[in-house]
């Protein structure tokens, strides 16, 4: 089979795919108060999605995850992931969500095939929780996280983004909070994805490398050797069944590892989270509608332009435009 590779010897074997921009939450460091969402003919169809998710996997991808904003306010979305989750070569078909629709959808997306799950979850206090995402939905949340443990996935992890003087004072307390409930977390630090206006990014940047600090004073924390070939940096907590992950983009660059592409909302290519080198796969299936071969072949020649890597810089006004709820976060 022919498979993924970049002109640095990195395979692609991970696909994370956007399925809408919209979203029912307005997370401060991820979009601004009155955003405005892509009219729908620019946004990829289910059926388009679906076919270039079998492109992908017929060139050697073995793992796709859902994003969005949030994939689950799509309209059929059970239908596009129990579709994926029948393409054979396809190993894991995860998602990441706020988790505002789980307890309607848990069960249903653990039968279409979704193996893991990621909540995101940022406070544990209502008014909190209120002002960074711009909405009350905190209970609604909690009870997502309760419908996705009873529902059994393989393994549930909270995406938690630390900022100075909002939520420092939590980190103790949300990793307790997964300890109690036999899960996993995230701590990724705040990337500079899109003009925001709350508030300045180099004003709340707090550093992964704190978070660390703060965490060893209370527990023990053992190195996880296992390799993801991912930007986190796992630790298991001692007598716990939980892990940590630390995706620090500023500090630690695993760019080197790299095994991933990103198809956006409107079916750009992104080759680098943070760079713009992209090809528009949207404008090559609606030319030629059917046509795998030569949508494979473009993908395929995208590898030559995969950056090296990135170099986010939170003291320069921010140089990538698009937003993370375009680019599936
Ligand atoms: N920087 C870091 N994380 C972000 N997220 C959204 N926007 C940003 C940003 N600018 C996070 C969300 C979610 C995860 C998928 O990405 O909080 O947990
Ligand atoms: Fe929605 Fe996720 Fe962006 Fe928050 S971070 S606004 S939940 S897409």
């Amino acid at each position: 089979m022919t498979q993924l590779i970049d002109n640095f010897n990195r395979k692609v074997t991970y696909l994370r795919m956007s399925v809408t921009d919209r979203c029912d939450f307005r997370c401060v460091y991820c979009m601004t108060e009155k955003m405005r969402f892509l009219p729908r003919d620019q946004v990829l169809t289910l059926e388009e999605l679906e076919f270039l998710g079998r492109a992908f996997v017929e060139l050697g991808v073995s793992k796709i995850r859902i994003t969005g904003g949030e994939p689950l306010v799509r309209n059929n979305i059970l239908t596009l992931l129990q579709n994926l989750g029948k393409l054979s070569g396809l190993t894991e078909l995860v998602i990441t969500t706020n988790g505002s629709q789980l307890t309607k959808m848990a069960q249903q997306l653990r039968a279409a095939g979704v193996k893991r799950i990621n909540i995101s979850l940022d406070s544990l206090k209502a008014e909190r929780f209120e002002a960074m995402t711009r909405v009350a939905k905190l209970d609604q949340v909690l009870a997502g996280i309760d419908a996705a443990i009873n529902t059994g996935f393989e393994r549930i992890k909270l995406n938690t983004v630390i900022l100075k003087n909002r939520n420092d004072d939590e980190i103790n307390d949300l990793v307790e909070f997964v300890i109690d409930k036999a899960i996993d977390i995230s701590f990724i630090e705040e990337m500079p994805l899109g003009v925001i206006s709350e508030h300045e990014r180099s004003d709340t940047f707090y550093s992964n490398q704190q978070i660390l600090k703060t965490l060893e004073k209370s527990y023990t924390l053992i190195p996880n050797i296992e390799n993801t070939d991912g930007p986190s940096r796992y630790y298991n907590i001692t007598n716990t069944k939980t892990r940590i992950g630390f995706i620090s983009p500023h500090s630690h660059n695993f760019c080197d590892t790299c095994n991933r592409v990103r198809l956006t909302t409107e079916g750009r290519l992104l080759l680098c989270l943070g760079q713009e080198h992209s090809i528009d796969l949207k404008h090559i299936i609606r030319t030629h509608p059917g046509n795998m071969t030569l949508v494979k072949q473009a993908i395929i020649n995208s590898m030559d332009i995969k950056p090296k890597g990135h170099d986010f810089n939170i003291n320069e006004s921010s140089q990538i435009i698009r937003y993370m709820n375009m680019t599936g976060g």
